[in-house]
């Protein structure tokens, strides 16, 4: 059949079936998304005869005869469309993957439309931005400054790669054409398992096998024994070593039994309908309190070299810590409260699923392309796991899709890497969404029993806390999330005697990991519902109640682990969090909407360490080249974090160039020796420390040898307008080149950051239904970097947690398989789910990040949970425990009648 493609004839021959996006993305058309498979995401839009249309469900034949516009084609002329331009000047994006697809869409919306935007986007989904920034750019709002050589920090610079994003040229894992060393590219697939808990007594594959275009089948015989796990830390001993490339012992519903590599993906999918397994089914637990109690199941019969805690009660890491005394705290107390919350299975849901793509390079070396917040430590992986000299195996990770820690985890480059091996081909792994949500990672779902001591004016006197994680069939980040989950939440409060018992357990479901907030999310929902709770029954404002115990400078800063605590107070600006938002909801007064409509008001408060604990190393290169520019080069992943634009500003602003003076080269293993990778905000405080470092050494560097040229002391020297100028001499920068320096750092001591949310809410009588009126966030991320791309974080990661409270839920069933493996079962918001949150930032200076700043884009999504319950407890005096809030749930609880007191 013949089409236009973006004004060019062409000729193609869709096989049966196939459809639209799949057909472009082939002709290298890598603009066009792959996010799902079903029209929910809206990430694989295209305009066909003008007309926008999710092409993941437009028959590729149905295109015959039409002109097919993908975001490659939407610029007029060779400008950029002002859809694009508008895009480009409100920074409409953040990992940018939704970013082709919305502006499609946006492009074709008359003014009608553009009025009515919750309506007009709804087919489209966004996982980083919580869509203000998105609704800008349709307004036409510009929010991007202009760049001033040497003065670049702090100012709202545009991302380096936003051209690329409007426009569709900005690559990711899978937007790469079969040819050169990829020529030959093979497909795989993977056969999941039906079942929750069994062993694998036998695999026939001779089918499979013979059908033809299958190139390989691997099953557990063909895998290496060693254990390992899919978690990634700087200390490998951080996890436990429970997971095989493909284990003969099956533990959750949808975990890998055998592989196909095949000539295409429906070969290779096909060929996994052949493969005949014969299963011995073993009993299965689903509930982690049942899984430690004596009798259970175990799932883990491993080595003590694993690591596992207890492997006969299913414990993978259990935390007993005590300061001061709790017993004595509640015997001191006026007021004991003990209550358990709740939270639930919820996924990170990055637009872009994972996926990796490996080959064997011109000299034999390994070479994997994935997406991954971790490329050095998953090559490190995988030169443990295969035996290989780290020098001979390769990571690179071009623009990521969204990680949110999802991508904390070696979950595809293993096998990728076997099949590679195997075969002697290049080869392609890319999940589908239900992969994704039934087969990768998830948040810990949580109990957490809070107890708390307090006198009659407020005083704490005791904090107990007792967690159990599920940690789902295997323990990747089950440890470090339950130690983590742990401390903040308690150290936010000055209190003697603190107590924490926990543990994380395995159960046949699918496995935990790491995600925003790591463990915090939900301890913080509990402790600050907790809060509000003693705040009520105390007749203490729960800001008041805040006040009176929150940490301040000189407090100590203890955890309640035997890690070595190495957290300061670089800056503190929990005061500043706690005005704001207290001042921004009081006023103006709370709306009438009628009889029907109850309105409450609420908030929370929680701290993050800037870096997480043991061991951070970011690592750095900066060289001046002949050109005259910067040419940096760093570890770190950009996955719409905006690590780029802020390694771009410190170091131009150290130099003092331009950020368009830096030529920024990132996250591949063969760049620099190490990166422990994107976690929290190590991109900005840990890695961007290197490159402070780097840049510095790099001026001291440039200004002697000008110094010398020009017969002066360094003191006279300086950069301006690509010279330095010495003396009375200008000399140009590329007279200079070359010269080059590293940087390296690693994180400690850290510093503490705070972030207080608050929620005016509307809540039906009779429906339940949660409407949110207002949304305020304060957050204490010291020297704001980069004001626009931070307000993004902190917007993003609210709807984000607005999802998880209120609707997401990753349903588990009864025989243990995800029922709702869907974007559309699932539900993440949408532009009409999420208020605009007003956004206001503590002025403070951390004496321990790079240039004053300290981190703040995992932490935002913690206190949203809790101050969303208090708010509606405010408004109907129903206190929500467990996440989410449903509104079929909530109505039935809400009096008929206004509660007296509220
Ligand atoms: Fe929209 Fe990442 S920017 S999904």
């Amino acid at each position: 059949m013949n089409l236009v493609v973006n004004g060019r004839e062409v000729a193609a021959a869709p096989r049966p079936g196939q459809c639209l996006r799949t057909l472009l993305r082939e002709l290298g058309w890598f603009g066009v998304k792959k996010g799902c498979d079903a029209g929910d995401c809206g990430a694989c839009t295209v305009h066909v005869d003008g007309r926008p249309v999710h092409s993941c469900l437009y028959p590729a034949f149905r295109a015959e005869g039409a002109r097919v516009t993908t975001i490659e084609g939407l610029d007029e002329g060779g400008a950029l469309h002002p859809m694009q331009q508008a895009f480009l000047d409100a920074q409409g994006y953040q990992c940018g993957f939704c970013t082709a697809g919305m502006v499609m869409t946006a492009a074709a919306l008359d003014q009608a439309q553009r009025r009515d935007l919750p309506q007009a986007l709804k087919g489209n989904l966004c996982r980083c931005t919580g869509y203000r920034a998105i609704a800008d750019a349709v307004d036409g709002i510009a929010h991007v400054e202009a760049d001033i050589a040497g003065a670049g920090f702090g100012r709202s610079l545009p991302a380096p790669a936003g051209p690329a994003v409007v426009t569709g040229r900005a690559r990711y894992t899978m937007d790469v054409a079969p040819e050169g060393e990829l020529a030959g590219l093979a497909h795989m697939k993977i056969l999941r398992a039906p079942h929750a808990h069994a062993r694998i007594v036998a695999i026939d594959a001779a089918a499979a096998r013979a059908l033809p275009g299958v190139i390989a089948v691997l099953t557990h015989e063909d895998a290496p024994a060693a254990l390992f796990s899919t978690a990634r830390h700087h200390h490998v001993t951080d996890d436990v070593d429970d997971t095989s490339v493909l284990d003969p012992v099956i533990r959750h519903v949808g975990q890998r039994v055998a592989a196909v590599v095949a000539e295409s993906e429906a070969v290779a999918e096909a060929a996994c309908a052949l493969i005949r397994v014969e299963y011995e089914l073993l009993p299965a637990v689903f509930d982690p309190v049942e899984s430690m109690a004596p009798g259970a199941p175990v799932l883990h019969d491993k080595p003590a070299a694993s690591r596992i805690a207890n492997p006969t009660r299913n414990i993978v890491a259990e935390l007993h810590g005590e300061i001061g005394s709790l017993a004595d705290g509640l015997a001191g107390a006026d007021l004991v409260f003990t209550a358990g919350y709740a939270t639930q299975r919820v996924q990170h849901a990055h637009l872009e699923t994972h996926g990796a793509i490996g080959w064997r390079d011109a000299e034999g070396r390994l070479v994997i392309r994935t997406s991954s917040q971790t490329p050095f430590l998953t090559r490190d992986a995988l030169a443990s796991l295969y035996g290989l000299p780290r020098d001979q195996v390769r990571v690179v990770t071009e623009r990521v899709g969204g990680g949110f820690g999802g991508k904390q985890e070696m979950l595809v480059e293993d096998i990728v890497a076997l099949a590679v091996f195997k075969t002697g081909r290049p080869v392609k792994l890319e999940y589908t969404r239900a992969e994704q949500f039934a087969a990768s990672t998830c948040r810990h779902p949580m109990t957490v029993e809070v107890t708390v001591g307090a006198k009659r004016d407020g005083t704490l006197t005791a904090l107990g806390l007792k967690v159990v994680s599920n940690t789902g069939a295997y323990g990747n980040h089950g440890p470090g999330v339950l130690f983590h989950g742990a401390n903040e939440c308690l150290t936010l409060y000055r209190c003697a005697n603190k107590r924490v018992d926990g543990y994380a357990v395995y159960t046949n479901t699918p496995p935990s990991g790491a995600f925003r907030g790591y463990g915090l999310s939900q301890t913080i929902f509990a402790v600050e519902s907790a809060m509000d709770e003693v705040a009520h029954r105390l007749g203490i404002d729960p800001f008041a109640l805040r006040r009176r115990n929150v940490i301040v400078p000189g407090d100590a800063l203890l955890a309640y682990d035997d890690h070595p605590h190495d957290v300061e107070f670089g800056s503190y600006g929990l005061d500043q969090c706690l005005d704001s938002v207290e001042a921004a909801l009081k006023d103006p007064p709370k709306p009438d909407m009628g009889p029907d409509w109850l309105v409450g008001r609420g908030m929370a408060a929680s701290m993050i360490d800037t870096v997480p604990p043991r061991g951070h190393v970011g690592m750095s290169r900066i060289a001046l080249t002949a050109e005259g520019r910067f040419e940096l080069r760093v570890g770190t992943a950009e996955f719409g974090n905006g690590t780029t634009t802020v390694h771009g500003q410190i170091a131009a602003t150290v130099l003092g160039v331009t950020g368009a003076d830096i030529v920024i080269r990132q996250s591949d293993t063969d760049h620099v020796a190490h990166d422990t990778g994107a976690y929290g905000s190590t991109g900005t405080v840990v890695a961007g420390e290197a490159t402070r470092r780097a840049a510095q050494e790099l001026l001291g560097q440039l200004l002697a040898r000008a110094a010398a040229r020009a017969g002066t002391v360094t003191d006279h020297c300086r950069v301006e307008g690509g010279h330095v100028v010495a003396g009375a001499a200008r000399i140009p920068l590329a007279d200079l080149a070359p010269l080059e320096a590293e940087g390296r750092a690693d994180g400690s001591p850290r510093s503490v950051a705070f972030n207080v949310q608050g929620f005016e809410v509307a809540v039906h009588r009779r429906s339940g239904e949660i409407r949110l009126l207002r949304s305020l966030h304060a957050a204490d991320a010291g020297t704001v970097v980069n004001p626009m791309q931070c307000r993004g974080q902190i917007e993003g990661g609210v709807a984000q947690a607005i999802g998880a409270a209120l609707y997401e839920h990753l349903l588990v069933d009864a025989a243990g398989a995800v029922a709702n493996p869907t974007f559309r079962g699932y539900h993440i918001p949408t532009f009409a789910d999420v208020p605009r949150t007003e956004v206001f930032f503590a002025d403070t200076y951390d004496t321990l990040g790079p240039l004053g700043a300290k981190s703040m884009s995992e932490s935002p999504y913690n206190p949203v949970a809790p101050a969303l319950a208090n708010a509606i407890f405010d408004a109907t005096g129903v206190r929500l425990r467990a996440t989410p809030f449903k509104a079929d749930e909530l109505y039935a609880l809400i009096p008929a009648e206004p509660a007296e007191t509220i």
